[in-house]
């Protein structure tokens, strides 16, 4: 007789970690990304500091560390794509099978996310290579410490974002070279792919990160950059940064989409899941700290602007290059540390529908890969091309939240505003009300008392916090 997996193929050929430190490298780098080191510090910059990274820091350990062990726990009692591991988690719990839309949802949020993040990992991509051609020209100076762009104009130097936004043949190139990195990596399977690349770039990234943020605090201005982080102004905090801070919170732990339910898949050991899962949420947030302590340092040196937002790093950080010691070869290595975080993160978004594809429509790896890498490829052209050919189109314009942003600003804002939350939302349902409690217990292999809080904030404080954060931020009116 045959076997079952050798029957059925390639497509159901089990795969897996091959130990529990891969997964974890998978699951930080996953975790750590454009979100922590591009996102965090514009969102945090324009919403006055302090108080934001206050809130961002109580959502993550109320709602993100339970979360992120939640969709664990599903992944690996399922053992497959997230659709499907939800319908087995519902089955053992008797509850319907009708659960498992949100890890529908998810795919085609994971989806989403992919298609622009692509896009903004290619202005990294194009910036590690301006970068790097400033190296050489130092480097050809006889100066290898020398700073950047000499002899620019600040105008000049900024003048490169706008250049390269006006030209959607240059975008596309490097949106192509990021996606196809993230499909060739994805298409090579979990093992070969996923955690081989995490084993390289995961040790790179640390390296880098501490590196330039020690570099950062003899060059830069350290102590008006952790005033700025760490002092509170609760007058800042208004609904919208509330609302910023989960979106923020939830996007940066990979949560809602089940990105973490298709990782925890792949789990094959049994044992513990609780630890794991606060060194994730643990890894995740202090690289978003740090990430903050690398950057305004080099801001507030520069006499630049925190609330510079999404052109903080690409815009801000090029003009601090030029006059700081070592800065060319700092502006490198700056870009290559974030083009790294993102590939790992782009990596694991690519992987849920990817998983999707293998379990529940019995493609191979490659076709399921090849497939949704094409399409999230396509569909980022439309968020590029909103900075040029496009300019002024604004998709849901008619929804007052939405209004005047562009194509990227738009999929990225309903994503971590409507999608992301609502996927939480029912996540935090299902494991807290539906979901067989001796089951989850065994599973997550939690103490009865820490499985009693864990579960009371999957359950009350999940749906409760998500819930109100909906509310007023999709509908800002009713605060009157
Ligand atoms: N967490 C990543 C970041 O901070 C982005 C990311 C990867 C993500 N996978 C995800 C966001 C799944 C939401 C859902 O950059």
């Amino acid at each position: 007789m045959v076997s079952k997996g050798a029957a059925m193929g390639s497509a159901s050929a089990k795969e897996g970690w091959s130990s529990r430190g891969a997964f974890i490298l998978a699951a930080v780098g996953a975790a750590v990304g454009l979100g922590n080191i591009w996102r965090f510090p514009a969102l945090a910059g324009e919403s006055g500091g302090g108080a934001f990274v206050l809130v961002y820091i109580a959502f993550v350990a109320l709602l993100g560390l339970p979360l992120v062990l939640a969709e664990i726990t599903i992944g690996r009692i399922g053992q497959t794509d997230a659709v499907g591991s939800i319908k087995e988690v519902a089955k053992r719990s008797q509850a319907s099978g009708g659960w498992s839309a949100f890890g529908g949802i998810g795919a085609i949020a994971a989806f989403l996310i992919l298609s622009f993040y692509s896009v903004v990992a290619g202005w990294v991509l194009y910036y590690a290579s301006v970068m790097g051609g400033e190296l050489v020209a130092a480097i050809g100076r006889g100066d290898p410490l020398g700073g950047a762009f000499a002899g620019e104009s600040v105008d000049q130097i900024q003048s490169r974002m706008g250049d390269l936004f006006g030209n959607p043949w240059l975008l596309l190139g490097m949106h192509a070279g990021f996606m196809g990195v993230t499909w060739f990596i994805v298409s090579r399977g979990v093992h070969a792919g996923i955690e081989k690349a995490a084993t390289y770039l995961m040790p790179a990234f640390f390296v880098l990160l501490i590196g330039i943020t020690i570099y950062g605090a003899f060059e830069g201005n350290f102590s008006e950059a952790t005033a700025f982080l760490f002092t509170a102004d609760f007058s800042k905090l208004t609904p919208q940064v509330i609302n910023a801070a989960l979106g923020q919170a939830l996007f940066s732990l990979s949560l809602g989409v089940a990105g973490l339910i298709t990782y925890g898949s792949y789990i094959r050991r049994s044992g513990g899941l609780g630890g794991t899962s606060a060194t994730i949420a643990l890894a995740d947030t202090m690289v978003a700290m740090v990430a903050g302590l690398m950057i305004f340092p080099i801001v507030f040196a520069a006499g630049l602007d925190p609330a510079g937002g999404p052109t903080l790093v690409f815009q801000a950080l090029p003009v601090a290059f030029q006059a700081m010691p070592g800065g060319a070869l700092i502006g490198f290595l700056f870009f290559l540390l974030i083009f790294v975080a993102a590939l790992t993160s782009s990596i694991s978004l690519l992987e849920v529908p990817t998983a999707y594809g293998k379990g529940e429509m019995r493609w191979t790896r490659f076709v399921s890969a090849s497939i949704f890498a094409l399409g999230a490829f396509i569909l980022g052209i439309a968020s590029l091309l909103g900075y040029n050919v496009w300019a002024g189109v604004s998709p849901l314009g008619f929804w007052s939240i939405f209004e005047g942003l562009d194509i990227l600003d738009t999929i990225d804002g309903f994503t971590g505003r409507v999608m992301l939350p609502l996927g939480v939302m029912l996540l935090s349902i299902f494991i807290g009300w539906k979901a067989d409690a001796k089951m989850l217990q065994a599973s997550t292999g939690l103490s009865n008392t820490t499985f009693r809080l864990w579960r009371f904030l999957v359950a009350w404080v999940c749906p409760i916090a998500v819930g109100l954060v909906l509310l007023f931020g999709l509908f800002p009116g009713l605060l009157g």
